[in-house]
């Protein structure tokens, strides 16, 4: 009569056998564990992109444009009559302006990081597929801050949204559209005074706070983020 432990060694060569033999060709068994990750941003794009912000609503003209180090946010809040400028630059200074004649108002800001690589979301969790806009998409997780959505079928990006519940909506996505030089001129006003802004105010202790986390983290910088805090801190100084 054999012991229960020398019955147990063929069952288990049994199970090495297949696994051995089939493991290697079952994808179900090799994938498991292995996410995907969200597609590199292209080096220079456009993108038009439809926010909402507890609903607020504006437009925002987005050019990444990576070998140049720069990025441009130009936002129109809905039914608004000016337009307002976000510019980034990588040497870590933004300027916010509006080009409006009658009132010449630029705020500059000096940050530690410079704007978003295009691998800025290595790192992100995965956190499986959820259809957003009517898209099925992959969907990632950053540092608790932004949530990502890609289409799965040609890995663009749909939307993402804030930890503030902020939300942006990829309407247009034109890979290698540059914006010519003239545009990225901040005007004159710009650099006849420098208004550093105060590090005690509120909005930006936000941001702040998001600058040390990010740049803890190989110093990205999340533009998104921190333009929006400092639009809305512009804002209110306009
Ligand atoms: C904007 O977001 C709010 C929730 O924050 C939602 O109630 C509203 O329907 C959204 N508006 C549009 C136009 O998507
Ligand atoms: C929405 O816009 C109003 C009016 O400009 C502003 O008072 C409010 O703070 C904005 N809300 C958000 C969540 O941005
Ligand atoms: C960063 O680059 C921009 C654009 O060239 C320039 O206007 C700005 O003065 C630079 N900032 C610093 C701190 O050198
Ligand atoms: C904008 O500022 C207002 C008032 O300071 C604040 O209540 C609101 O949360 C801010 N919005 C964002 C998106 O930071």
């Amino acid at each position: 009569m054999a012991s229960p432990q020398l019955r147990r060694v063929p069952v288990f060569l049994t199970l090495m056998f297949f696994y051995i033999t089939f493991a290697p060709s079952t994808s179900w068994l090799v994938d498991a564990g292995e996410d995907p990750v969200p597609a590199v941003w292209p080096e220079q794009f456009h993108a038009l992109m439809f926010m909402n912000s507890s609903g607020n609503l504006s437009l925002i003209d987005l050019w990444y444009d990576w070998p140049n180090g720069r990025n441009f946010n130009i936002i129109r809040d809905q039914l608004s009559t000016s337009l307002y400028y976000d510019l980034e630059w990588n040497n870590g200074t933004s300027f916010f302006y509006r080009l409006d004649p009658a009132s010449e108002q630029c705020r500059s800001v000096q940050l530690e990081v410079g704007i978003l690589r295009p691998n800025w979301l290595d790192g992100a969790t995965y956190l499986g597929q959820r259809r957003a806009n009517g898209f099925l998409c992959n969907v990632w997780e950053k540092v608790d801050f932004i949530w990502y959505y890609e289409d799965v079928a040609t890995k663009r990006p749909v939307q993402w949204v804030f930890y503030t519940g902020r939300e942006a909506n990829v309407m247009t996505y034109e890979v290698g559209a540059v914006l010519e030089d003239a545009k990225w001129q901040a005007p004159s006003y710009c650099f006849s005074k420098k208004e550093a802004i105060n590090g005690q105010n509120p909005e930006l202790a936000i941001t702040g706070r998001f600058w040390e986390e990010s740049t803890r983290r190989s110093a990205e910088r999340f533009f998104l983020c921190c333009g929006i805090a400092l639009f809305n801190l512009s804002v209110e100084a306009l």
